[in-house]
Parts: C-alpha cells; sequence; structure tokens
C-alpha cells in the first residue's frame, strides 16, 4: 500500500507525551498539525520541530473540552488542505476531586476531552486513511482503565477504559483496510499531568517504580502500533501491574487500585 502523504494530528502536543510524539512524528519525516490551549508552548515546539528537522508545523490552539471542539478542529486542518494519517488522541486531564462537589459543567468538559473529541476525530480521518490504505490512530488510554476506581478521579477509569474498548472495536472494523488502531496505556509517566491537575507529586512517589519518560513510552507505543498491537502498555513494570489487573479477582485488583488512586485524591 502507497503512503503518499506524511502528516500527523497530535492532540496535547504542547507538554509530556503529546510533544514527545510530536518529535518521534518529526524524526520520522511527518509534517505536523499539533493542538493544545496554550498557544506560546505549541510555539516555541512548533519552531524546534521545524528548525530541528525540516517539518512542516500546523498549530491549532483550541479547547477541546467544548462541545464540537473536535470537528472544529477538524475542519481546521481541511482548511489547511491536510490529508491526517496519523491521528494520536492524546490530550487529557483528571479532575482529582470529589465527583459531587464539582461542578456538572467540569465533568462534561472531561468527557467531551476524554470521548467525544477523540471520537470526531477518529470518524472525520478514516474516510481519507481507509481510501489510502493505510493509516494510525492511537488512543492514549492509562492502565487506570483496568483498574476498580477509586475515591476522585471519578470519571477517568470510566473514560479511559471507553477508549480501550472504542480502539478495540475500530481495529476490528478497519485493520483490514490497512489502519491500525491501538489503545496505549501508560503506567506512570514523567510528565506536567500531576501538576497540570492539582495533585500532590509526593502522592505518586510509591509508584516511581514504574514510571518511564514520555520518550520511552512513546518508542514503545508507536513500534507497536505499526506492528499492529491493539492495546500496548509501555514498560516492563506497567505490562506486569496490566497482567496482574487483568487476571486476578476483582476484590483483589481493588485492595491493589483503590489505594493508589486514593493517594492521589486532594479532598473536596
Ligand atoms: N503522565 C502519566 O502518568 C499518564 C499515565 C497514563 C495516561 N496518561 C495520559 O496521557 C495523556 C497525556 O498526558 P501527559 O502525561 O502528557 O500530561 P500533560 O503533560 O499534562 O499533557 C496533557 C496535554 O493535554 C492538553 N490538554 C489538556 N486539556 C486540554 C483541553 N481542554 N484542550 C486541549 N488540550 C488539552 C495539554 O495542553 P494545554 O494545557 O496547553 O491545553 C497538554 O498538552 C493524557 O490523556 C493522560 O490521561 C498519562
Amino acid at each position: 500500500m502507497t503512503k503518499p502523504d506524511k502528516y500527523a494530528l497530535i492532540t496535547g502536543a504542547s507538554s509530556g507525551i503529546g510533544a514527545a510524539f510530536a518529535r518521534h512524528a518529526a524524526i520520522n519525516g511527518y509534517d505536523l498539525g499539533l493542538c493544545a490551549r496554550r498557544k506560546d508552548r505549541l510555539l516555541d515546539i512548533s519552531e524546534k520541530l521545524q528548525q530541528d528537522h525540516n517539518v512542516a508545523v500546523d498549530t491549532f490552539c483550541a479547547d477541546l473540552g467544548l462541545p464540537g471542539a473536535g470537528l472544529n478542529l477538524f475542519k481546521q486542518v481541511q482548511k489547511l488542505g491536510r490529508k491526517v494519517n496519523i491521528l494520536i488522541n492524546n490530550a487529557g486531564i483528571s479532575i482529582a476531586c470529589s465527583f459531587a462537589k464539582t461542578t456538572y459543567e467540569q465533568q462534561l468538559r472531561f468527557l467531551e476531552l476524554t470521548i467525544n473529541t477523540p471520537v470526531a476525530l477518529s470518524h472525520a480521518v478514516l474516510p481519507h486513511m481507509t481510501k489510502q490504505g493505510w493509516g494510525r490512530i492511537l488512543n492514549i488510554s492509562s492502565i487506570a482503565a483496568l483498574s476498580s476506581g477509586g475515591k476522585g478521579h471519578t470519571l477517568y477509569p470510566a473514560g479511559k477504559a471507553f477508549l480501550l474498548k472504542f480502539s478495540q472495536s475500530l481495529a476490528a472494523e478497519v485493520s483490514e483496510q490497512g489502519v491500525l488502531v491501538s489503545a496505549v496505556l501508560p503506567g506512570f509517566v514523567a510528565t506536567e499531568f500531576q501538576q497540570a491537575n492539582n495533585i500532590d507529586p509526593k502522592s505518586m512517589q510509591s509508584a516511581k517504580w514504574f514510571t518511564q519518560s514520555p520518550e520511552q513510552m512513546v518508542e514503545e507505543a508507536w513500534r507497536r502500533n505499526n506492528q499492529g498491537a491493539e492495546i500496548i502498555v509501555p514498560g516492563l513494570s506497567a505490562k506486569i501491574m496490566a497482567l496482574l489487573l487483568r487476571y486476578l479477582p476483582e476484590r483483589m485488583v481493588r485492595a491493589i487500585t483503590r489505594p493508589l488512586a486514593e493517594k492521589a485524591y486532594v479532598g473536596d
């Protein structure tokens, strides 16, 4: 199958895992569409990637937690005449405090960002990918998708589990047409995630043993997506944890994951 254009659209590209995916895609010769809310960050990253790797970079400053944001982003990409052949649905947040004490609007924004935006973008890019017989979609879920949940971060495991199941169904539908879809379930990755979501970084100390750098995580996710892996748990320690979470009885999973989740709960 031919791969005539090389354009990767990456959400949440202003820091952490998204910025590492942007570098990795640029190293592999892809022109880029980078989306996030922080314009200054996007522009700095864009300038550096253009200089270092001689690729074209479009920046899209948008809040993907707003209704219709995914489709709006795709329309902007289309207006520039770009054809997406790699989509990385990476932008993400978590809400560390209690469900009842947050506003419903906060929770809706979480759902829009985690679920509706990736679904809208995947739906929008597929016709081109299937027509070309080549495409890649990576949905950044989390090992939390396999957990039993806990206080705080109430919708996070459910939202990430949605991405996992959505990716698997889509993979089953489109892999024979050359479009490889993967759910990526990182353990802990050293990014700004805790800081951005008001989680005390000290609460994560005990998770250090399975912390990866964004670059390590991205290298494995990119490589294994290309090999057709539907579920990617990057890193050995996260793989061991994922095995336990998938095969232990539910009450044991709860005993493991609930204390971990509650460490990252910041109260009301
Ligand atoms: N770090 C971990 O340990 C870990 C583990 C498992 C899964 N993950 C997942 O990995 C993904 C990336 O997280 P990260 O660790 O790289 O954290 P991060 O450094 O905080 O990056 C999150 C990215 O998402 C963007 N974003 C957040 N809200 C947005 C919105 N409303 N609209 C548009 N962009 C938005 C942020 O950009 P702006 O703030 O500029 O908008 C930023 O670029 C997330 O989906 C997260 O759930 C992370």
